[in-house]
């Protein structure tokens, strides 16, 4: 798995999902500590020792290939994303191609990109809900859905904290979900 921040999504699917190998994360974050206290190797990437700096460009490739060996060193074959903030290189989706998961907090193809809720709250929709798609070099890639769930009402008074609060807790019900199913061969990938 891969992640960024709190982990509450990663620490759900080490409750109740199939097992987790392992966790890369590209910051230090609270994620490494849900990981290490379940007992799941992590390795964290720092995106900064690859030459990130806020609104500069930055080594993605040279990044994104430091991760991909971690996953290869674990015999990874499964990759699923849950906060992962950090837009990775097309070298990953060619290796691990259909084979990389994302949980996104709004129903796409509707409010893509890094302010989906802001963004939802703004539009007046009165529901929303996550998606769990199969993710590509294109961000927040609609084409192969796995799971949507239009299960959130947006709430007179609710803010993002709040509105995104209640959608993590259908993130944390479903993606666990999805993963079994894909590893029961009830959702097959290559479709
Ligand atoms: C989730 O809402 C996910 O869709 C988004 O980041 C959030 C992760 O939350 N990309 P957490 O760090 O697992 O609490």
């Amino acid at each position: 798995m891969l992640a960024s921040g709190t982990g509450t999504v990663l620490g759900s699917i080490i409750e109740h999902g199939p097992p987790v190998a392992l966790v890369v994360t590209d910051r230090t974050c609270p994620a490494l500590d849900v990981a290490s206290t379940a007992g799941v190797p992590t390795v964290p990437i720092n995106r900064r020792d690859f030459g990130y700096r806020p609104r500069s460009d930055w080594d993605r490739r040279g990044f994104t290939l430091a991760i991909d060996a971690a996953l290869e060193a674990a015999h990874i074959d499964l990759v699923a994303m849950a906060g992962f903030f950090t837009i990775l290189h097309e070298v990953i989706f060619e290796r691990y191609s259909g084979r990389i998961l994302n949980t996104h907090p709004a129903l796409l193809p509707a409010f893509k990109g890094a302010h989906a809720v802001r963004d939802t709250l703004a539009a007046g929709v009165p529901v929303t809900g996550p998606t769990i798609h199969v993710a590509t070099e294109i961000l927040d890639d609609e084409r192969h859905i796995l799971a949507q769930s239009a299960s959130v009402p947006v709430l007179a008074g609710d803010d993002v904290d709040s509105l995104w609060e209640r959608i993590k807790a259908e993130e944390r019900r479903l993606y666990p979900q999805v993963l079994w199913e894909i590893v029961n061969g009830e959702i097959d990938l290559e479709t």
